[in-house]
């Protein structure tokens, strides 16, 4: 199986001298196209920095980051960016939309600065939008929509593109189970189709939806189990089942 991303040895320290904070130590984690992982772990385990790190949005101290076989270090700062924007779709803990554009142009925005054409990148926009519910919402303000609606725009966002590693953190967050259950398993359609996904969240429940749990302790991976049997293997034994 190709791995999409791999951590190797990564280590992150905030600050220096007896202010240094160790929030990852030492984490080897490979996630394989198709594949979704779940990451869980207590408040200040060191789970946003897992996924900041992965995306490129921060260095590792010591270590190594490879996404799709391309080593981070090699990169140039330009040449990091590209990759970020071609490949890596990335959902943060607050939504992160922009106030002053519209959804479909909060979605739209990093295939135009990528160079796409305004008219071709706003309907693959409005396409995305329609398969999350929300094609009437397409010229809406951020804050006139509800937080499942935002949340919606911003799993858009990460998606569109063909973006291959889809990085998520606590995407469900502010949303009710329901609308926490489509979120992934919209996250799932898309390693269906050939991503790979990292997904924190702290709901066992929704993280019965990945592949693969991960644990996270003080800045270390120290568990990585097979989660209980999800929706979607309750559907797919449900089926056996029947026959
Ligand atoms: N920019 C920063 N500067 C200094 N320390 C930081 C910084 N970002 C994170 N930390 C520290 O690193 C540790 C890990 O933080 P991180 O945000 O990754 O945890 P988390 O598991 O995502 O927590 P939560 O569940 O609350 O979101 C914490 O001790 C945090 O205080
Ligand atoms: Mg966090």
């Amino acid at each position: 199986m190709t791995a999409l991303l791999e951590l190797r040895a990564v280590s992150k320290t905030y600050g220096a001298g007896p202010a240094a904070v160790c929030a990852l130590d030492t984490v080897t984690l490979s996630v394989a196209a198709g594949e979704m992982v779940a990451v869980m772990g207590p408040s200040g385990s060191g789970k946003s920095t897992l996924l900041t790190i992965a995306g490129s949005l921060e260095e590792a101290t010591t270590g190594e980051v490879i996404i799709e076989g391309t080593p981070l270090s090699g990169l140039s700062r330009n040449d990091r960016a590209r990759l970020r924007r071609r490949h890596i779709g990335y959902v943060f803990q607050d939504f992160n939309l922009l106030a002053g554009l519209t959804a479909v142009e909060n979605i739209t925005m990093p295939l135009e600065l990528d160079g796409m054409k305004a008219k071709h990148a706003r309907r693959i926009g409005l396409d995305a939008l329609t398969e999350l519910g929300l094609a009437d919402r397409a010229d809406t303000f951020p804050d006139e929509l509800s937080g499942g609606m935002r949340q919606r725009v911003a799993i858009a966002r990460a998606l569109v593109g063909n973006r291959r590693l889809l990085l998520a953190d606590e995407p469900t967050g502010a949303l009710d189970s329901h609308t926490g259950e489509s979120v992934m398993r919209l996250i799932r359609t898309a390693c269906r189709a050939g991503a790979a996904a990292v997904v924190v969240t702290h709901d066992a429940q929704l993280a019965s939806w990945a592949d693969r749990v991960v644990f996270v302790r003080d800045g270390a991976i120290i568990d990585s189990t097979e989660p209980l049997p999800g929706p979607e293997s309750l559907l797919a034994s449900g089926g056996e089942a029947g026959r």
